[in-house]
């Protein structure tokens, strides 16, 4: 094999040769063609007598860099041959072989995706830059194959970000809205949440929650960020004019115009069992991407917030109940002794307002007022002999009295109240010194809310009259649980007591 006289070179591997693929019906021209470019040295020459063979050792072989093609062929010409190897594959270079070449034949034969052309004769020389030409144009078109592929690479790699950071913010928002929402205590809180989450999650600053009120057929306006009009806190069912009645009639999400007040608005319902509970608004003056998007993050935001407002509402419904039901108690219990009336009540004020001085957070003051007034409603299992027995209580007698913060504590725990505000009841007959009951808990052990309770229960129970003895004025009161702190009362209490009671109109 001779040397080649100029190296094309395959831009791949020096090793690897440009794949190359004749179709001529004339065998003679074929063989000349082939051994000329094989002596080059960079080819490796295929051979075919017409286009159907052609194209059939095109797909055998795979990758061929280039084709030399007749044009004037029996079956398939070669412009049809070429639009077919291009319908393959874009990159391979078409070189067209013709005797009599017309400018028509031309410009068709371009049109199929030929590149250049081939006059026989050949002179080896044009055949040697045809072949330079032709690997040149390879390199080129695989180069652009491969940035094409790349720019769809990124295009793709774009998209999935878009679809990434959109899965992200969603997740963020969800995270939002269920970290928000599960902090909230009462449905009120939740509706002022409500209307600030629809107006981050929309960039708008203009948000309205509505509550359907199905008995009196009206909208309530239950929540607004920034301004509203007056016309708007109470709107008519009969309204069906009313974008947000619109909601409740159809249950859909709404976006309007100008309707109901300059700019845009974006209306959501939020359901209860099926049922449009409420109605969400944002408005907003201009109407951009952010917004748009808000419909499906207010979506998103309704459906979490008709889980906690269904809880929210049964658990105050409960609440509620359940503070009916022990109000009802206490009463029962306060009935029979008058001398204990409205004692648990008095007995939890002054301990709220120790509490207060003393610094307690919110959630103490909150467990106090409740377990407060229910302290003693242990004695309802006690006999109403000993309860209300005139004269001295014997020891067993006593010891029965003993037992009612461990009853008292054990039906508030039933009836659900917090561990915090059943250990008030239970250790509210502790004392400092470890000589209380019914845990003998001292200083510290016992809680901070029970030491508190502690004084108050005992300052009213002196202040007021008793069958067996009249009440103390307050300041003896007063000397008395000062006489006390160290040994049956926690000394900081009673300092805060004391300063409650400079501050009281007790004095
Ligand atoms: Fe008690």
């Amino acid at each position: 094999m001779t040397q080649p006289m100029h190296t094309i070179g395959h831009d791949m591997s020096s090793g690897q040769k440009w794949t190359l693929l004749i179709i001529d019906d004339d065998e003679p021209t074929r063989e000349v063609l082939a051994q000329s470019i094989e002596s080059l040295g960079d080819f490796r020459v295929y051979q075919a007598a017409n286009g159907l063979d052609g194209l059939a050792q095109f797909q055998k072989i795979g990758n061929v860099d280039g084709v030399l093609v007749d044009i004037n062929m029996p079956g398939m010409n070669g412009i049809e041959f070429i639009s077919r190897i291009k319908e393959l594959d874009n990159s391979v270079v078409a070189i067209v072989i013709t005797g009599f070449p017309s400018m028509d034949v031309i410009i068709e034969a371009m049109r199929a995706g030929a590149t250049d052309f081939l006059c026989k004769p050949f002179k080896f020389d044009q055949l040697r830059f045809a072949m330079e030409r032709l690997a040149r144009e390879r390199r080129i078109l695989l180069n652009n194959q491969l940035l094409s592929q790349e720019v769809l690479a990124k295009k793709a790699l774009e998209e999935l970000n878009q679809k990434l950071e959109k899965k992200i913010k969603e997740q963020t928002v969800l995270f939002t809205i269920s970290d928000t929402l599960s902090r909230i205590k009462n449905t009120q809180e939740l509706y002022q949440q409500l209307v600030t989450l629809a107006a981050t999650l929309t960039e708008t600053s203009d948000a309205k929650f509505w509550v359907v009120n199905y008995d009196t057929r009206t909208l309530m306006l239950t929540a607004a960020l920034n301004s509203f009009h007056e016309c708007e806190r109470e709107i008519s069912l009969d309204r069906k004019d009313l974008p947000p009645v619109q909601v409740v009639c159809d249950g859909i999400p709404i976006l309007v115009d100008g309707s109901c007040g300059p700019g845009h608005h974006l209306l959501v319902p939020i359901f209860i069992r099926n049922e449009v509970f409420g109605v969400l608004a944002v408005s907003s003056p201009i109407r951009d991407q952010s917004f748009e998007e808000g419909i499906f993050l207010l979506h998103l935001l309704a459906e979490k917030a008709s889980l906690t407002i269904e809880n929210l509402l049964l658990y105050e419904s409960v609440i509620q109940n359940l503070h009916a039901t022990l109000k009802a108690l206490v009463r029962s219990l306060e009935a029979k002794d008058p001398y204990t009336k409205e004692h648990s009540h008095r007995v939890t004020q002054v301990a709220v307002s120790i509490a207060t001085i003393m610094e307690c957070n919110p959630e103490e003051l909150d467990s106090l007022r409740f377990a407060g007034p229910l302290h003693d409603i242990g004695k309802i299992g006690i006999s109403d002999q000993i309860l209300m027995k005139p004269g001295k209580l014997t020891k067993d007698e006593y010891e029965i009295i003993k037992s009612h913060p461990v009853i008292g504590a054990e039906i508030v725990g039933h009836l659900g109240l917090l561990p915090v505000e059943k250990a008030i009841i239970r250790h509210h007959h502790e004392r400092w010194d470890g000589k209380g009951y019914p845990d003998g808990l001292k200083q510290e052990e016992i809680p901070l809310l029970s030491r508190i309770l502690a004084v108050a229960d005992t300052f009213d129970a002196m202040t007021s009259c008793r069958p067996y003895r009249k009440a103390l004025s307050i300041q003896e009161a007063e000397q008395e649980i000062k006489r006390n702190a160290g040994s049956q009362f926690d000394p900081v209490v009673v300092e805060a007591f004391d300063k409650y009671l400079a501050i009281s109109d007790h004095q």
